[in-house]
């Protein structure tokens, strides 16, 4: 199962996308975490000194390992980040995503990869979308079952939406925190969201107290799954102390536990995944990635191939 936490910045995504990880993995469960923020944070949240090597540096072998014999494909240039699975490309089981040779390993057992550093100078453009490209080209060629879990910590910026990325998730966590703001992304995410047929669920953070959740319920309503209040033990860790899930709140952990549940109840819609496959590409291939290439992309569509398992 294939999960996103986004918000705005500073809203927790990292945070809980961590805390999230450790849940699942403390309960047995294999997981790979993604950090395809802007900040790049996830690797030090999961107590690791320094970040795997970016994706972003190993496109070109990512693509060449994914288009595996795929005639539609003839080589890594002619693929971009919508560029769908087709006959003969190269399908990857959950275990085979785990052992990516550019991902860590946390003392936890989390497998860890990251998209890399964003430049300023990246934001917006062909750079940005590539370094999170690589995580939409695996997300669209993995096959993953239940029990297994993918957990990624992205931005809920516009980029996601133009791609297609955020539909290729089973559920997306939106974290907010109880002010303005904190809701106002979730608007907009709900509309896009309703539109794809994408789970959503807000999960409210840094809460202090009942008017918080009122506040919350007020503005997202039955959207609000539960909410993360504040917590000592993610402060003290932020501190450099040291931190183990056990120190969690009880009020927090039951949360994480609620996060578990909601997505473990999602069903997997492989139809829904392979029609906006190909519909984002179009799309992306008529915007600029049939210019940007030199050729008609849109033939890379196979219509004989059925996504999933
Ligand atoms: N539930 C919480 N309790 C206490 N501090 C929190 C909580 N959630 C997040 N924080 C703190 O808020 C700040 C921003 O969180 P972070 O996860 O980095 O946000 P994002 O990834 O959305 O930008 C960090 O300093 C983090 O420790
Ligand atoms: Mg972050």
């Amino acid at each position: 199962m294939r999960v996103a936490f986004v918000g705005k910045g500073g809203s927790g995504k990292t945070t809980l996308s961590a805390l999230f990880a450790r849940h699942v993995a403390s309960r047995g469960a294999p997981v790979v975490a993604v950090d395809a923020d802007i900040n790049q944070h996830l690797a030090l949240v999961l107590g690791l000194d320094r970040p795997p090597e970016p994706l972003g540096a190993h496109l070109g072998e990512i693509k060449d390992l994914l288009r595996g014999d795929n005639p539609r494909i003839p080589s890594a240039d002619a693929m971009v980040k919508t560029t769908p699975p087709g006959r003969g490309s190269r399908l990857l089981r959950f275990h085979e995503l785990a052992a990516y040779e550019h991902a860590v390993t946390t003392s936890e057992g989390i497998r860890l990869m990251a998209t890399g550093p964003f430049e300023e100078d990246d934001l917006g453009v062909a750079c940005y979308h590539s370094k999170v490209g690589a995580v939409e080209l695996l997300l669209n060629h993995l096959v993953d079952g239940p029990g297994e879990y993918v957990v990624v910590d992205m931005t809920a910026g516009s980029d996601s939406f133009a791609s297609g990325l955020f539909t290729r998730f089973d559920l997306t966590f939106l974290v907010a925190e109880p002010t303005r703001q904190g809701v106002g992304v979730y608007r907009q995410y709900r509309d896009y969201a309703a539109d794809y047929g994408v789970a959503l669920a807000v999960v409210g953070n840094k809460v202090h107290g009942p008017s918080d959740v009122d506040f919350l319920r007020e503005h997202v309503g039955s959207g609000l799954l539960t909410w993360m209040e504040h917590s000592g033990a993610v402060r003290a860790m932020e501190q450099g102390r040291p931190f183990a899930l056990d120190d969690l709140e009880p009020a927090n952990s039951d949360a994480l536990a609620v996060l578990l549940k909601h997505l473990d109840e999602q069903e997997k819609d492989w139809a829904r995944f392979g029609r906006q496959a190909a519909e984002f590409h179009l799309r992306n291939a008529r915007a600029w990635a049939n210019a940007k290439t030199g050729v008609d992309l849109t033939g890379q569509i196979d219509p004989d191939f059925v996504y999933g398992p």
